[in-house]
C-alpha cells in the first residue's frame, strides 16, 4: 500500500522550499480543449499553486481546485483573493483517492498529475470519471516520457502511464464516453541549460455522453 503520510510530507516540503514563482499560464491541453465551452462547474485535480484553476475562474467557471499540499493551496487562495476571483474558486485539501471532493462537474481536469510517491492513480481517474457530469469534458494529460536531462531522477519515479492505461482506468467507472483524443502528443522542450529534446505527452480527452 502507498504510504499517504510520505506523499503528504513530500509535497509539503516541495512547495515549502520552492523559490521559483509559478508562471501563471494555463496548461496548453486544457486551454485547447476547453476553448468554446460555456463556463459551468470545473474540478482541477492536482491544482498545485492554482494556475489552471484561476485561469478557468477568470473565464467565468466555478472552480474547485484540489491538492494534497496545504502550502500550495494557501498560495492559490492568496492569488485568487489578489485577482478578485475568490468568490468563484474554492480550494480543498484531499489526499486522493482516499479522500475525494463531492459534486458533479462540467469539466474535470487531471493534468500532469504525477508524483514520485506512489498512489492509486487508476482509482483517482475512476473517481474523476464519476465526478464528470453527463455532457461534461474529462481531460487527462501528462508526461509519457521524460526529457533526457531528467532521466537520472526518474529512476525513482513510478512509470508514466500510457494513454491506454489511463483510458482503461476511466472505463472502470462504467459510463458512456465519446473519445475526442486518446494517444500521444509530441512537443519540443527546452531544459534548464538550453538543451532541446522532444517529449511525449499522453492525452485522454473524453466527453461523457448525455
Ligand atoms: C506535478 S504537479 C502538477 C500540478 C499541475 N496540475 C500542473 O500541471 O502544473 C502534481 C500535483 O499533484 C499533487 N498531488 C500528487 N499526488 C497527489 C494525491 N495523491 N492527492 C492529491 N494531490 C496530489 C501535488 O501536490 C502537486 O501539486
Amino acid at each position: 500500500m502507498p504510504d499517504t503520510q510520505d506523499l503528504r510530507t513530500f509535497w509539503e516540503n516541495r512547495y515549502a522550499t520552492m523559490t521559483t514563482p509559478t508562471n501563471g499560464d494555463p496548461t496548453g491541453v486544457l486551454k485547447r480543449h476547453s476553448d468554446g465551452r460555456s463556463p459551468g462547474r470545473a474540478l482541477d485535480i492536482g491544482c498545485a499553486r492554482g494556475d489552471d484553476a484561476l485561469w478557468l475562474a477568470g473565464l467565468g467557471w466555478r472552480v474547485t481546485g484540489v491538492d494534497v499540499s496545504q502550502t500550495a493551496l494557501d498560495i492559490a487562495q492568496g492569488r485568487a483573493e489578489a485577482a478578485g476571483l475568490a468568490d468563484r474558486v474554492t480550494f480543498e485539501r484531499h489526499t486522493m483517492p482516499e479522500s475525494f471532493p463531492t459534486g458533479s462537474f462540467d469539466l474535470v481536469s487531471v493534468v500532469f498529475f504525477h508524483s514520485p510517491m506512489a498512489f492509486d492513480r487508476a482509482r483517482v481517474l475512476e473517481l474523476a470519471a464519476r465526478a464528470t457530469a453527463p455532457g461534461g469534458l474529462l481531460i487527462v494529460a501528462g508526461h509519457n516520457t521524460a526529457p533526457s536531462w531528467r532521466q537520472p531522477e526518474s529512476h525513482d519515479h513510478p512509470a508514466f502511464p500510457t494513454p491506454e492505461e489511463d483510458r482503461a482506468a476511466v472505463a472502470r467507472a462504467g459510463q458512456d464516453w465519446r473519445d475526442i483524443e486518446v494517444g500521444l502528443s509530441k512537443r519540443e522542450v527546452t531544459g534548464p541549460e538550453g538543451q532541446r529534446d522532444i517529449a511525449a505527452d499522453s492525452h485522454v480527452i473524453l466527453e461523457r455522453m448525455k
